[in-house]
């Protein structure tokens, strides 16, 4: 592919070929990046090109992504990305924030930012003749690769744990993959994904395993360039927040930025925020300590798709903060359901995991990491209807009362 040069180890820099190693360094189990060829690309693109592409998905940036055109026009596959952006000035105002952007991703086909690795992914298994994809999950990357697999009329297996919102596990379902729910934490899901691969020599997607994830979410990286920074000529580095469980979203994201400051596209690197819940930290703590070594935690948090032990991604999600001048900001889950609050009343429905990136800004805030006048992005990772019990968590119960006017105004009286 011309596109690319290669992989190359996030731990240790070895240089591999596309086709030599399908997922980490043989030599210390590092999570690889894909390397693009920035000269070719330089020299068959320009940035205008992208600009007026009347491609309103992720392909927009075919010229940028290290796949050939997946073809599945007029597919779900196809739609994936350029979601929405909203600058909604009541709740900036709310913040005292001159400069408020919140991105949605619940407009993706499987209502979740996961649709854009699995789209990629899938272009990619096709292209080294893979015949199953297989990936563990803690609902959403499942749910966006039986959803894109679909699509494209691929085979996907999906292990999830059996504790995953009913609304995760439905879209598996009716997506047509093979699910299988572990009786154990997403970690295990992990493990057996990877032995089930091997075994059954199945293609594995799995989050800061395969390098081609991080290639499908640093389109949002370009979305936020292009929407954000070029539509709004900002003259100053954007603060972009993102929840991290893995550590994959916010390691795309960065790649993403990477790549366009690399071509000379981008002039000043956003600040990028990792946002994790207290019970979910890992990453967070090792900012905390100063240091790149990553501890497991116990993890236990009402957001169920940042709820990870020990990170997969864990080393890259750290450094997409210290090489950025951001930061990890850590959020109580009484927090993350008032983020939840807050994002609908400006209309937009979050799942915790994504109402995290909120709670991790106003705590930024208050915290004094960022000034009110600096601008600010929050990427909003899924939908509310994923998870509809944190949600009444969240907004609390209606009142049930006698179908007569007169009933009605003794609620209001009361
Ligand atoms: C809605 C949502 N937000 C955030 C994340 C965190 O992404 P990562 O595990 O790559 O850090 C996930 C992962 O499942 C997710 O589904
Ligand atoms: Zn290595």
């Amino acid at each position: 592919m011309e596109k690319v040069v290669g992989t190359q180890c996030s731990i240790c820099q070895t240089r591999y070929a596309l086709d030599e190693v399908t997922y980490t360094c043989p030599q210390d189990g590092g999570v690889l990046d894909v390397v693009m060829d920035v000269e070719a690309i330089r020299a068959a693109t320009i940035p205008e090109d992208i600009f007026t592409s009347p491609d309103q998905s992720m392909w927009r940036y075919l010229p940028l992504l290290p796949v050939n055109d997946p073809g599945h026009l007029g597919t779900p596959l196809r739609t994936v990305g350029w979601t929405p952006v909203y600058n909604p000035q009541r709740l900036a105002a709310e913040l005292g924030m001159t400069h408020l952007w919140l991105k949605d991703e619940s407009s993706n086909p499987s209502a979740s930012f996961k649709d854009r690795a699995s789209a990629l992914l899938v272009a990619r298994a096709a292209e080294i003749g893979a015949e199953v994809i297989v990936t563990a999950s803690t609902g959403n990357a499942g749910a966006a690769l039986a959803g894109m697999a679909a699509a494209a009329g691929t085979k996907a297996v999906i292990f999830a744990p059996k504790t995953a919102p009913p609304a995760k596990i439905a879209q598996l379902l009716v997506y047509g993959s093979e699910v299988i729910l572990v009786d154990g934490i997403y970690d295990d899901a992990v493990a057996l994904a990877v032995a089930a691969a091997e075994e059954y020599g199945w293609y594995c997607r799995n989050t800061g395993y395969n390098p081609f994830t991080a290639e499908g979410k640093k389109t949002a990286g370009f979305e936020i360039w292009e929407q954000v920074i070029i539509a709004n000529k900002l003259d100053r580095p954007l603060n972009v927040f993102v929840s991290v469980g893995d550590g994959n979203i916010i390691s795309g994201v960065h790649k993403g930025f990477k790549d366009l400051y690399a071509l000379g596209w981008l002039a000043h690197m956003p600040h990028i925020f990792g946002v994790q819940s207290a019970g979910s930290a890992a990453i967070a703590n090792a900012f905390k300590a100063g240091t790149e070594v990553i501890e497991p935690v116990s993890a236990d948090t009402l957001a169920d798709s940042i709820s990870v032990d020990m990170p997969s991604d864990g080393l890259r999600a750290l450094r997409a903060a210290t090489q950025t001048g951001g930061a990890y900001v850590v959020v109580e889950d009484q927090a993350i359901l008032s983020g939840i609050a807050s994002l609908g009343k400006v209309g937009i429905f979050s799942e915790p995991a994504a109402a995290t990136a909120f709670a991790g800004l106003r705590k930024a805030l208050s915290d004094g990491l960022l000034s009110r006048d600096e601008p600010a992005l929050v990427l909003l990772t899924g939908s509310g209807l994923k998870d509809v019990r944190a949600a009444m968590q969240a907004a609390g119960e209606a009142p049930v009362i006698a179908p007569s006017l007169q009933a009605l105004k003794q609620y209001f009286s009361a």
